[in-house]
């Protein structure tokens, strides 16, 4: 129960002919009505509201009593009244409708599977850190960051993925997302005006990069990742490792090309790393911020890792925009979370987050391969891509088949599925079904794949 002995702003207001009494109760009543004395709110005892009103208790205790008879209160025997739940304040307009129930199987492909999470671990460094950590540590943070999570990172970053950085060029983030806004401002406050998306990509990145003022172009991507060609922009995002979400990687050539025409044009290129860990069947590939670190921003995220509640990502920024990031990261929220970015720099030095890596990794492999028997088994007439890495695949439907029709159907049938079509930003649609095996367990993947044959076989009649 919550408790408002702080119900300060409470007034008598009493009108002409009205008693204390009356005006007591009208009052009460008016602020239950209106929704800010909430249902489950446990009142000031009748001494405290007579105090706080200047009146007598019998007043108080009256006005209590009237409300309780009308159903508005409920009053515990020996404690303060409650407010009743039988009064519920109408919705404010243009609240959200009630989100729908959770699907029987989700094959969303933006989230891995947080059941995973280490807790025992980040609860064991989390407490050591607010054991150890000076005061100081409770302040504001750096902008840019807690030096230890930077130097960690930029360790971790040039070990892992061939990153070429110091902790200076680092910005923590509250997840890849804000990495984008912060920028996307940079860009604009350098006179930038158009930055290029993959397409298909993300589909809140446009959205994104229009919301600070720059105009989003679609470039299309191949077999071989992002098309190089007839790329104008000041800025391109890509996913050049796994493309998000066909699972292109960006071929050689293309990257030789990409990083020629961000020279000649002075362009960013922005490398989203954001399942670089999770690869199955082939050696990584070197991230391309390691090839030309003074044209690529590189953005990495804890988002697919452990968790996206974590909101805990870097930019890797090029040497002559780390302080304009700066500023920016600190107009927009001045620091991330310093205690949790401690914690993370501790599961980074002390081996257990290449260990929890390690261990989702093999989970993933295991539900990756039973993906891709179950889809051999049901739908194999089906091309499947983008299976060495990451944690989602794309599956083509044939030509006229609509993937939002598809997915429709499944999702009547308990499973949601992404259809390509929402990730495609030129209008021309996807005809594709992106499946996140992530957070699907291995038992329950042969029946959500007999459902979604049975939805593609439903729409192919
Ligand atoms: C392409 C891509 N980039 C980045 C992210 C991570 O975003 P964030 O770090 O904001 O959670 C995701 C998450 O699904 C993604 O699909």
């Amino acid at each position: 129960l919550l408790q408002v002995d702080e119900a300060r702003w409470l007034r008598l207001d009493r009108r002409d002919g009205e008693t204390l009494r009356a005006a007591a109760e009208r009052m009460l009543r008016e602020a239950i009505c209106s929704g800010a004395l909430r249902p489950g709110v446990r009142l000031p005892s009748s001494r405290a509201l007579a105090a706080q009103l200047g009146v007598s208790r019998g007043v108080a205790s009256e006005a209590y009593g009237q409300l309780a008879a009308q159903g508005f209160l409920a009053v515990p025997t020996k404690s303060a009244p409650v407010v009743a739940s039988v009064v519920s304040p109408p919705p404010p307009a243009g609240l959200r409708a009630e989100p729908s129930p959770p699907p029987r199987f989700d094959l969303t492909p933006t989230t891995p599977d947080v059941a995973l999470f280490p807790r025992r671990r980040w609860l064991s460094a989390f407490s050591e850190v607010m054991r150890s950590a000076p005061v100081a540590a409770l302040d504001y943070g750096e902008p840019r960051g807690e030096r230890e999570l930077r130097e960690a990172l930029a360790d971790q970053l040039g070990r892992t993925r061939g990153v070429v950085a110091t902790a200076d060029q680092i910005v923590v983030v509250s997840g890849a997302a804000q990495g984008i806004d912060l920028l996307a401002r940079v860009l604009v406050a350098r006179g930038a005006r158009r930055v290029a998306v993959e397409d298909p990509s993300l589909d809140s990145q446009p959205e994104r990069l229009r919301s600070n003022r720059l105009e989003a172009l679609a470039q299309p991507v191949d077999r071989d990742g992002l098309q190089v060609e007839g790329l104008e922009a000041d800025a391109v995002i890509v996913t050049p490792a796994h493309q998000f979400p066909t699972g292109a990687v960006l071929g050689g050539a293309r990257r030789r090309r990409l990083l020629d025409w961000s020279r000649r044009r002075d362009a960013l290129v922005i490398e989203d790393d954001y399942d670089a860990e999770f690869r199955y069947d082939r050696e990584p590939i070197r991230a391309l911020q390691g090839l030309d670190r003074t044209r690529v921003a590189y953005l990495g995220t804890t988002s697919k890792t452990l968790a996206p509640a974590l909101r805990l990502a870097w930019v890797v920024i090029p040497e002559h925009l780390a302080d304009e990031a700066e500023e920016v990261k600190h107009l927009l929220d001045v620091c991330s979370p310093p205690i949790e970015q401690r914690t993370l720099a501790r599961l980074i030095r002390n081996g257990d987050y290449d260990r929890h890596v390690r261990r989702a990794r093999t989970v993933y492999r295991r539900r990756r391969d039973r993906l891709m028997e179950e889809l051999a088994g049901h739908l194999p007439e089906l091309p499947v891509e983008g299976i060495a890495a990451g944690l989602h695949a794309l599956v083509r439907l044939p030509t006229g088949i609509g993937d939002e029709a598809v997915a429709a159907r499944a999702a009547r049938d308990g499973v949601r599925v992404v259809p390509l079509t929402r990730y495609t930003h030129s209008g021309g649609g996807g005809g594709g079904l992106v499946i996140g095996y992530g957070r699907l367990h291995e038992a329950s993947i042969p029946s959500a794949i007999r459902i979604l044959a049975r939805a593609v076989a439903a729409m192919c009649r």
